[in-house]
Order: C-alpha cells, then sequence, then structure tokens
C-alpha cells in the first residue's frame, strides 16, 4: 500500500511539473532569443518548444544553461547560439529549487548555478517553472547550492561553513559531482534561516574558491506555478513584465 501511495505522489508531482513547463510557454512569442534553463521541470518547457516549433511554426533560438539542456534542445532542432553572439535575451525560463514571496530564488539542484545565473543577468526577464512544493516563507530549507573551484575546496568549505550553522557538504562525496565548468558543489545546509538572501549571497561570493551561489535575488520576474487545483501565474509587481 505504502509502495502505491508513494508511486501516485510522484506521478502528481511530475504532472504538475509538466503542467507548468508548459504553461510558461505561452510567455514565448515567434522571433525571441530565449534562454534554456536546466532541471526537470523546465524539460518539459523545451519540449513544447520543440513541438510548437515542430508543429506551430514557432521560431525562437535558444541559449541552454547546461549541457543536458543542450543535448535535449539538439535532440528537439531548437536553433542554439552562444549568449556572446545572442546579446541580450528577450526571456529565460528556468526552474527553481525554492521561491519566496519577494520572487528570490535558491537554485542549482542540478548543479548548473552558474551558468543559470549568468544567462538570467543577460536576459530581459525570467520566469520561473515550479510545483507548489517550491513556494517557501523563507529560503533555506532546500540546501543551498555553491559552486566552488576544485583547488583546496576545503579550506572554502571551511569558510563558507563559518555562515551556515548546519552542514557543508560537497555533493557526490567520495565521487565528486563535477559541474558543467569542472567545478565541486557544496551543499550548505541553512534551515529555513535564509531572511536576506542578498546580504548572505554578497558574504559568500566575497570567499575566494566561490565561484558562483544558488541565490537568485531581485533578478525572478514571474512564477509559473503548478498545484492540483491549477496553474497560477505569480508575476512580480515591480518586475520586468509588467
Ligand atoms: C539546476 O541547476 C537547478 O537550478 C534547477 O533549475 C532546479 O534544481 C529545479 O529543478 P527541478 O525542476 O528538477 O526541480
Amino acid at each position: 500500500m505504502a509502495g502505491c501511495s508513494l508511486q501516485w505522489y510522484m506521478s502528481g508531482v511530475e504532472e504538475l511539473k509538466q503542467q507548468a513547463g508548459i504553461a510558461a510557454c505561452d510567455f514565448v512569442k515567434d522571433g525571441m532569443k530565449l534562454g534554456l534553463g536546466t532541471g526537470s521541470t523546465i524539460r518539459y518547457t523545451v519540449l513544447e518548444l520543440g513541438r510548437r516549433m515542430k508543429h506551430e511554426g514557432l521560431k525562437i533560438v535558444g541559449v541552454p544553461t547546461s549541457e543536458s539542456t543542450r543535448e535535449l534542445a539538439e535532440s528537439l532542432d531548437i536553433p542554439l547560439i552562444p549568449l556572446a553572439e545572442a546579446g541580450v535575451l528577450d526571456l529565460v525560463i528556468d526552474g527553481a529549487d525554492e521561491f519566496d514571496p519577494d520572487y528570490n530564488l535558491i537554485k542549482g539542484g542540478g548543479g548548473a548555478l552558474t551558468r543559470e545565473k549568468i544567462v538570467a543577468q543577460s536576459s530581459n526577464g525570467m520566469i520561473v517553472v515550479a510545483d507548489d512544493s517550491k513556494q517557501v516563507d523563507t529560503l533555506g530549507s532546500f540546501d543551498l547550492p555553491i559552486e566552488v573551484l576544485p583547488f583546496e575546496w576545503k579550506r572554502t568549505a571551511d569558510r563558507v561553513a563559518e555562515f551556515c550553522s548546519g552542514p557543508v557538504v560537497r555533493r557526490g562525496g567520495k565521487k565528486p559531482f563535477i559541474s558543467d565548468n569542472g567545478g565541486y558543489i557544496l551543499d550548505c545546509s541553512f534551515g529555513s534561516t535564509i531572511t536576506n538572501p542578498s546580504k548572505l549571497e554578497s558574504a559568500l561570493l566575497d570567499i575566494a574558491g566561490v565561484v558562483e551561489v544558488g541565490l537568485f535575488v531581485g533578478i525572478c520576474d514571474a512564477i509559473v506555478m503548478a498545484s492540483n487545483t491549477g496553474v497560477l501565474t505569480l508575476v512580480k509587481h515591480d518586475g520586468r513584465l509588467v
């Protein structure tokens, strides 16, 4: 019985991810230069964009935020260009591990936070796709991912730990996860205590060896959130999409 209900829950969440991922495509217009995020929710966005290109004649070009998204987009014949060639993007659509009432995010569960932030900061708007389990009052229940250089990473982790009351763990343990950039990811257990994400982000970025922090502050403009009662699009009142 327990196995059955777990399976039901998992397929339920998967369905919500799909609904959010597809609904976000309504923001996409012909001719857009689009940042393509990373993760299991945005995957549905990319699949839907591929479908609309093939069957409805939609024309876009994409900038992928990871090698996995690059492979998926290429398999769907979505044309891709480097960011340097694209210049400023019209929009980036991406997933998130958590979002708070101020549209601040934790990202990096898939280890792509650095490329995701580079692409997001190069876009005129950011839309997050998520199921409602990602909505929190205060960030930090999800362990904060931080990308660091492999060089003397333990020293970097010790310095990060000065800011973090819980464990700071290298992802993958003895067989470390390696990011697309060749970096390690530290997963940092803050608990739901991150009341000032901007201040924390600055402090962590000051540590030599830290490449990027998975806090996205003041970047997200809208959240397409799916729950059992339907899909809701939350638009930041002072964001770039109003
Ligand atoms: C990738 O590094 C992440 O930032 C993802 O966007 C985030 O972890 C959300 O992923 P899911 O949609 O798979 O939950």
